[in-house]
């Protein structure tokens, strides 16, 4: 017999049939005023991670919204995370009350804003939402309206009382009342401390003080719970890949390449399945050193590693 019972499935199905965890954001976007219009949201996340030439997040919401129709006519936003804080997370609240137009809900925001950084990289120099004061982190986005061809639908703003077919898959208006939006990375802007951390390694104290949001559980209250030191619980230590396999595959990797004892020992600790990609990195980025040749082979030993490592921890740096 089953230790569980069987849930029926309803619409937002992640508040009103789950228990589940999500960040709190506020979204920065353009108002038909031009002012800078926010709007609280959690259902927005990292889309494309990594291999797509750029990184992007999605977002999820209702395509009356402010935040939607913004989106929609201007296709920029600025996502905003704020720490855990009872005044900030009561007016997080507020910027989520359904229905008040922008000028309406900005009115009586007390909170501070300046300007992003995005703009300055910008070739069209296209107008771009504040930035939260407060915020530890922002992420600055532009929508990517080519997939799916959703730029088609930036025709139907101003359709607020929901949308008649037809509606993309996943990206612009989807459903009757509801949009997903691409978004496109062009900035990350991060507070000083924890940009230090990020850099330099993280300790437990450095960490952001970032509440976990559950959404509206009933018509009476959003719930949340506060912040709590974050615990680090060790990588489980598993004995590093053989020296001679790690030495077949960097035999292989390229000709031109030859990665010494001494490497393929430090590259031990690589998890097999990242291993091929781990060496054709280095190779490549060992080759485009300008490194004397022995043989005909730029030769990878724990020097060059070092550098090839010192040289994406200053990739994070750089900006
Ligand atoms: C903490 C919080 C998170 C929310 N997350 C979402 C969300 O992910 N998607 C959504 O459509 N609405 C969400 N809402 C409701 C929106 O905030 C609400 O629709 C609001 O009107 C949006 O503001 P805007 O119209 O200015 O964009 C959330 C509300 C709160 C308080």
């Amino acid at each position: 017999m089953s230790s569980f019972k069987n849930l029926r499935i309803v619409d937002n199905f992640y508040q009103t049939s789950l228990f589940y965890p999500m960040p709190t954001m506020l979204i920065a976007t353009l108002s038909p005023s031009g002012a800078t219009s926010l709007g609280a949201y959690s259902l927005c996340f990292p889309y494309y991670i990594a291999g797509k030439g750029y990184y992007a997040m999605l977002l999820e919401c209702r395509n009356s919204s402010n935040t939607a129709q913004n989106i929609l006519r201007t296709g920029v936003c600025a996502i905003n995370f704020l720490e855990d804080d009872k005044k900030l997370f009561k007016e997080t609240v507020r910027l989520g009350f359904p229905g008040e137009r922008c000028e309406e809900k900005m009115d009586d925001c007390f909170l501070e804003m300046e300007d992003g950084q995005a703009g300055a990289a910008d070739a069209e120099k296209k107008a771009r939402p504040r930035v939260l004061k407060d915020a530890f982190q922002v992420l600055e986005c532009s929508w990517d309206d080519t997939l799916e061809d959703a730029f088609e639908d930036r025709s139907r703003v101003g359709q607020l009382e929901g949308v008649e077919p037809p509606y993309r898959n996943f990206n612009g208006i989807t459903s009757k009342f509801g949009a997903h939006f691409i978004l496109r990375i062009d900035a990350i802007l991060m507070k000083e401390r924890q940009y230090g951390a990020i850099v330099n390694g993280v300790r437990a104290g450095d960490f952001p003080r970032i509440p976990v949001d559950y959404g509206y559980r009933d018509s009476k209250s959003f719930w949340y719970t506060k912040f709590r030191r974050p615990l680090g619980v060790s990588v489980p230590a598993k004995p590093g890949m053989d020296l001679s396999a790690v030495r077949y595959a960097a035999e292989r990797i390229d000709p031109e390449v030859l990665f010494t004892d001494e490497a393929c020992e430090a590259l031990r600790k690589i998890p097999r399945v990242f291993l091929k990609t781990a060496l054709a990195g280095i190779a490549e980025q060992a080759k485009a050193m300008g490194l004397p040749r022995v043989d005909g082979k730029v030769v990878v030993d724990a020097a060059v590693l070092a550098v090839v490592n010192d040289k994406r921890n200053a990739e994070k740096k750089r900006g």
